[in-house]
C-alpha cells in the first residue's frame, strides 16, 4: 500500500506586507531583500489564526479530493506557531471540518514538518492503521516575528497548505530524513512562558533568532546530500524527476540546491515573491498553485524537500 495525493488545497491571507512598508519600519529597501532573498511580499494574518487558515486549506484539499470529513482517519497538522498550545490544532481543524472520525495530532519540525508530515501519514497508510489522511502545513509565522530586526521580519509569512492522501495498491517509494540538535542554536524561538529575562540579565523574547549565514550554508550543503541520498536509495536517476518542490526559504538557496545537483533550474518552481517563507506551509502551498495551474501530471515523479530549525532536513520522493 501507499498514501497518494487526491487533493490539494491552500489559503493565504488577504493582507499584503511588500518590501516598501517594511522600509518603513526597519533599516531595509526593496533591491537588498530581493537581491538577497528573492522576496517581494509576503501576506500577513489579521482576522485569521493558524487554525482558521489550515481549516480553509483543508476544505479545499477535502472538495478536490471528492471524500467526505468523516471519512478522513488521520489529521496531521504541521506548525510552530499556532496561537494556543491546548487543544492542539489538529483537533481544532478536526471540530471545525466535522471530520469525526478522525485521529489528530501536531507535529513540530519547523520548515521540515510538512516533509516529516508526510512521511508519518506514509508510514500510517502503508501499515494499513488508516487508510485516508489529511496533512496541513499551517504557519502564523508573524507572531512569532520582532518587527525590528531586520535580519528576520524580511524574510517570513503566513499561510496554509493541505493534502489528502488516501491509500491504494502501490510500491512505497523512498523518503531520508535527518536531525541534528547539536546545531540547534542556529535557529531559535522561546515560548511565551519563558519570556523575560536570562541569567546573565538579556532579554530572552519570544522571537524567533537566526543566524542566517549558518542556515543558508546549511541549507545549500544538506538539501543537495539528501537528495542525492534519495535518489540512491530509490534507485533511480535525477533526470527522473519532474519537479523538485523546495521550503521557499530564499531563492538564492533553491538556484544552488539546482545548481550543485547539475539540474534545470526550471525544474525548481518558486513562489517565494510572493509569499515568503511560510515555513511548514511553503511546501503544500507551491504544490497547491501547481496543481491547480495544471502543472502536474500523473505518473510525474517528484522530490519534496524541506530544512529549517532542529537543525532538521529531509526529502521524500511521490509519484503524482
Ligand atoms: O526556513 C529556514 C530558515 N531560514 C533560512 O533559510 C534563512 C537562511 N539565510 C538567509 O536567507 C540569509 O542569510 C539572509 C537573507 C537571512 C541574510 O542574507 P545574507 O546575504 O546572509 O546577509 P548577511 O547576514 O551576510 O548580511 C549582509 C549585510 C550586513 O551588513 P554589513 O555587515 O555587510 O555592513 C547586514 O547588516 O546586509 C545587512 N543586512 C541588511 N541590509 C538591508 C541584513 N539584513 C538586512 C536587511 N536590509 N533586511
Amino acid at each position: 500500500m501507499i498514501g497518494k495525493i487526491c487533493g490539494t488545497g491552500a489559503y493565504v491571507p488577504a493582507h499584503v506586507v511588500d518590501n516598501h512598508d517594511l522600509s518603513r519600519i526597519v533599516d531595509t529597501n526593496d533591491t537588498w531583500i530581493r537581491e538577497r532573498t528573492g522576496v517581494a511580499r509576503r501576506h500577513i494574518i489579521e482576522n485569521d489564526t493558524t487554525v482558521s487558515m489550515a481549516v480553509k486549506a483543508a476544505r479545499q484539499a477535502i472538495e478536490q479530493s471528492g471524500i467526505s470529513p468523516e471519512e478522513i482517519d488521520l489529521i496531521l497538522v504541521s506548525t510552530i506557531s499556532s496561537e494556543v498550545i491546548l487543544p492542539c490544532t489538529a483537533c481544532e481543524v478536526q471540530k471545525e471540518l466535522g471530520a469525526v472520525n478522525a485521529t489528530g495530532f501536531d507535529l513540530n519540525a519547523a520548515c521540515t514538518g510538512f516533509v516529516f508530515a508526510y512521511n508519518t501519514a506514509q508510514a500510517y497508510l502503508t501499515a494499513g492503521m488508516y487508510h485516508t489522511a489529511l496533512i496541513i502545513g499551517a504557519e502564523s509565522l508573524s507572531n512569532l516575528i520582532n518587527w525590528k530586526d531586520r535580519s528576520t521580519c524580511i524574510l517570513f509569512g503566513d499561510g496554509a497548505g493541505a493534502a489528502v492522501l488516501r491509500a491504494e495498491e502501490g510500491a512505497v517509494y523512498p523518503a531520508v530524513t535527518h536531525s541534528d540538535g547539536l546545531k540547534g542554536a542556529a535557529l531559535t524561538c522561546m515560548s511565551r512562558h519563558r519570556q523575560g529575562r536570562n541569567e546573565e540579565g538579556e532579554d530572552m523574547e519570544s522571537y524567533m533568532q537566526m543566524d542566517g549565514q549558518s542556515v543558508f550554508k546549511f541549507a545549500v550543503k544538506k538539501v543537495p546530500e539528501v537528495i542525492e541520498e534519495l535518489l540512491e536509495k530509490a534507485g533511480i536517476g535525477i533526470e527522473e524527476i519532474d519537479y523538485f518542490i523546495l521550503h521557499q526559504a530564499n531563492r538564492r538557496i533553491v538556484e544552488a540546491v539546482a545548481k550543485r545537483l547539475k539540474a534545470d533550474i526550471e525544474k525548481f518552481p518558486m513562489n517565494l515573491e510572493e509569499y515568503g517563507n511560510t515555513s511548514s506551509a511553503s511546501i503544500p502551498i507551491l504544490l497547491d498553485e501547481m496543481n491547480r495551474e495544471g502543472r502536474l501530471k500523473k505518473g510525474q515523479k517528484l522530490i519534496i524537500s524541506g530544512f529549517g530549525a532542529g537543525l532538521s532536513w529531509g526529502a521524500s520522493l511521490l509519484e503524482w
